[in-house]
């Protein structure tokens, strides 16, 4: 076996089963560049520091750059006896650089190395996140824009309660995922703290400059204190949860799209790009896009409880169980920057089918609360007024008609207060139309929920 960077004290090598067990280069490979990228700050700011000379800082940055374009061009071989993805880089520089290379890791531990790559890494891709979440809000909007007039059953209990705008359905979504951007973006700032210089565990006897790394790298924070530095993996959590959240709205959208599919509800027409068929029932086009979108929630959720688990045991400061913290992360990753995606073009291309929706609006009594509030309105107390409602809905059921199908005069049995002017509120638009009331399903309010969300976005 290779003579290991730290094998000074070991007189064994390590068990091949060892050395497969404890690697984590197979998969923290993706962190090259910003290990690269933390190494030359980290090379420079020792230059300033006087601790290399410029001349050595710039052997180290460019041998680092030779192992860059080595990676990128596919001819760099990672060994899993280097461990990971430090050791495999340093390893390579000091190979091109000669001994030079070993004075990289002054001042540093791989302790304070990780944190500070995966830091990056976790940056750059809320980063990406807060990007997908701008560009599926937008669809959101443009689709309720398309939709002010258009009526839906709002649901309680999933059960039809009062009909809606489908603009309004679709704003609620809007507000999930701007609070999901929210969430991301004030992540980040727990995110972006440079962990260099922490050293271990400790701190260092060497004239680090964590500040002057920090700004090398465009990173406003810097780490408080040492143990801290090396151990904490909040903002991983975070990142984790904020995902975790980002799919759990994802798949609440799924399961509707996947209800209003169902040729029973019948409110969508399913975008053949995000569909796919059966092998056996041709008439069949399946929702499959949002049930791999629902079940890979599941996928995600269970990272999260994976990396509570992981940390909850922890003594201070750096354990090697940390380890475990970059694939739930990479997992994570991959999955919210898709289904974000999926879920943009799906949206995009999805059919609503206003007169299905209509349909079903006109069937359920959703008028039922406007008859209550009209008698309310004339003084009834409203829990009498309910009842007299309650009685014509189940009336009207045995009739196999909506209250608007009621006569006056069969209104009127239910109660004097009933006149001729009931027929305007029992309509179904006007359910719509005269909620005033803030953040209402009603026009204005769904006007200003729209041009309030265009303002904030064109703000951030
Ligand atoms: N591969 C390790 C990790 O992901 C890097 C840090 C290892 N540090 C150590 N002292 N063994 O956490």
């Amino acid at each position: 076996a290779e003579k290991k960077m730290w094998g000074g004290r070991f007189a064994e090598g390590t068990a091949a089963s060892m050395e497969a067990y404890s690697e984590s280069v197979s998969f923290d490979w993706q962190l090259y560049a910003e290990d690269i990228r933390g190494s030359q700050a980290h090379a420079r700011v020792l230059a300033k520091q006087g601790f290399l000379t410029e001349e050595e800082a710039k052997r180290i940055c460019d041998g680092l750059d030779m192992v860059k374009a080595e990676i990128e061009a596919g001819d760099f071989v990672w060994k899993t006896e280097m461990e990971d993805v430090h050791m495999n880089i340093e390893s390579r520089l000091t190979d091109i650089i000669g001994p030079l290379g070993g004075k990289l890791h002054t001042a540093r531990s791989r302790n304070d190395q990780v944190a500070l790559d995966f830091r990056l890494h976790v940056a750059a891709r809320l980063e990406a996140w807060r990007e997908y979440l701008l560009s599926l809000i937008k669809v959101y909007l443009a689709r309720a824009e398309e939709h002010r007039d258009t009526l839906l059953p709002g649901c309680t209990h999933f059960q039809p309660a009062q009909p809606v705008s489908l603009a309004h359905h679709l704003l609620a979504y809007c507000q999930m995922f701007k609070r999901d951007f929210e969430r991301v973006t004030d992540c980040l700032k727990r995110v972006r703290v440079m962990p260099l210089g922490a050293a271990a565990l400790a701190g260092t006897t060497h004239p680090v400059n964590p500040r002057a790394v920090a700004d090398d790298l465009g990173v406003d924070e810097i780490f408080a204190n040492s143990m801290d530095a090396v151990s904490d993996r909040d903002f991983v959590l975070e990142a984790v949860f904020a995902g975790s959240l980002v799919m759990t709205h994802l798949s609440r959208m799924c399961e509707e799209v996947i209800i209003w599919a169902n040729p029973n509800f019948g409110y969508v027409k399913l975008p053949d790009q995000y569909s796919t068929g059966s092998s056996i029932m041709p008439q069949k086009k399946n929702p499959d896009s949002c049930e791999i979108m629902r079940g890979k929630t599941g996928r995600v959720v269970g990272s999260l409880m994976s990396l509570l688990v992981v940390l909850k045991g922890l003594p201070m400061t750096y354990n090697r169980d940390l380890q475990e913290d970059k694939e739930p992360f990479f997992d994570v990753d991959k999955t919210v920057s898709a289904s974000l995606g999926i879920m943009a073009g799906l949206l995009e291309q999805l059919e609503f089918v206003p007169e299905k929706m209509l349909a079903t609006v006109e069937k359920g009594f959703l008028n039922a609360t406007e008859l209550a509030d009209y008698l309310a309105a004339k003084g009834i107390p409203f829990r009498e007024a309910h009842h007299i409602t309650g009685a014509a809905v189940a009336h009207a059921e045995t009739k196999g008609v909506g209250l608007e199908g009621l006569a006056l005069e069969e209104l009127q049995k239910f109660s004097a207060d009933i006149g001729e002017d009931v027929f305007n509120v029992l309509d179904y638009r006007a359910c719509v139309r005269r909620r005033t009331s803030p953040g209402s399903t009603g026009p204005e309010s769904v006007e200003g929920q729209i041009s309030a969300l265009n303002q904030w976005l064109e703000a951030v």
